[in-house]
């Protein structure tokens, strides 16, 4: 083997030795400590019909706490939320899932609509 050759072999080689103990350091990604893991924050979210709809779509591109940190906010306001969510943030929300998730939202965050 010529010596250019050999070098390749051997930087393979070391790399290969240090991808190895690096996955004996963290094992098969199941085992990842306990600290590293991300929290299943959705889990926050009140109980109630549409929850699991709110779950997949509404913590995608932020914290479940953009949703359990607001005041509590009439359908008007949810409404535009969502809908603030879809046509200006881009969320790929099915059009038919913008009314049960609003009234999700309106039962678990919201306040009674004002009388007319
Ligand atoms: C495509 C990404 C995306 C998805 C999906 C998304 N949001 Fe947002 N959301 C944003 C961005 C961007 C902001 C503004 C962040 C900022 O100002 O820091 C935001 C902000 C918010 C806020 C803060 C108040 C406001 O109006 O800015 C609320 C409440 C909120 N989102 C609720 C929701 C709900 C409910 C859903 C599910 C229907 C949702 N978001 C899904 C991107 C998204």
């Amino acid at each position: 083997m010529n010596v250019p050759t050999c070098r390749i072999f051997r930087a393979a080689g070391a790399l290969c030795l240090f991808a190895a103990s690096w996955s004996m350091v963290l094992g098969d990604a199941g085992s990842v400590p306990e600290e590293w893991k991300l929290p299943a924050e959705w889990v926050q979210l009140k109980a109630g019909k549409g929850r699991e709809l709110a779950a997949g779509q509404c913590v995608v591109c932020h914290s479940v706490d953009y949703v359990t940190t607001q005041p509590p906010l009439g359908r008007a306001a949810w409404t535009a939320t969502v809908e603030k969510m879809r046509a200006k943030y881009g969320a790929p929300l099915p059009t038919n899932s913008v009314a049960p998730l609003v009234d999700y939202l309106v039962s678990a965050y919201g306040k009674p609509d004002a009388p007319k």
